[in-house]
């Protein structure tokens, strides 16, 4: 489990306590639920390619495959006086076939540009790094500064494999 202050990724005054970033489990399922609720609706359309509301279906798939070394959802918590809060997810999974690793992400809101998706970018590419896969990709809206900034401070770079909608970014990680 990662864990970081929360001083280092929040703005001061802002709140306190720790962000952890760890695997989910099926005990997950309704606060990530919860969790997919409370996004606005453009950071939920950003997050699924489209507009969702089936949220418990949603949060089910999330951790339907929790402990298959190929399939991992990490998830960033709040951790404040005794309570944790879902504030960020990412999906990672692998395609034997095509030998990488596709992923998707989102950040709560109120906690978006304060360096929590990067942490949890960070940490998927740890696990998809200890377990051999050599190459991590990532589908978004070619619209999306939010995510091509995020990719692109993180090491990604454009396929080209995209179209006049989607941006197609990947990054090859060191073994
Ligand atoms: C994309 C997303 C996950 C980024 O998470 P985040 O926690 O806000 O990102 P970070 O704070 O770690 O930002 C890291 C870098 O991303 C870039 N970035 C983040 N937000 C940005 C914005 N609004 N404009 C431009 N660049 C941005 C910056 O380079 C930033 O580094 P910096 O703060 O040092 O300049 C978040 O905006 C989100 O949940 N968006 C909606 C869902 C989505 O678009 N998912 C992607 C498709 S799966």
């Amino acid at each position: 489990m990662s864990r970081l202050s929360l001083d280092a990724v929040v703005e001061p005054n802002e709140t306190s306590g720790a962000v952890c970033i760890r695997a989910a489990n099926a005990s997950d399922v309704e606060s990530l639920s919860i969790y997919f609720t409370r996004l606005s609706a453009t950071t939920r359309n950003r997050r699924f390619m489209g507009a969702r509301t089936d949220f418990a279906v949603l949060a089910a798939e999330c951790v339907a495959r929790a402990g298959h070394p190929d399939h991992l959802t990490l998830l960033a918590e709040l951790r404040q006086e005794g309570r944790s809060t879902i504030i960020g997810e990412t999906l990672y999974a692998y395609d034997t076939a095509a030998r990488h690793g596709d992923f998707a992400i989102s950040v709560a809101d109120v906690f978006q540009r304060k360096g929590v998706g990067f942490q949890m970018i960070t940490a998927m590419e740890q696990h998809a790094s200890h377990r051999g896969h050599e190459m991590i990709a990532a589908e978004t809206a070619r619209a999306n500064a939010e995510m091509r900034g995020l990719a692109k401070k993180a090491g990604f770079e454009d396929t080209g494999l995209g179209d006049w909608q989607s941006v197609h970014l990947a990054k090859r990680l060191m073994r």
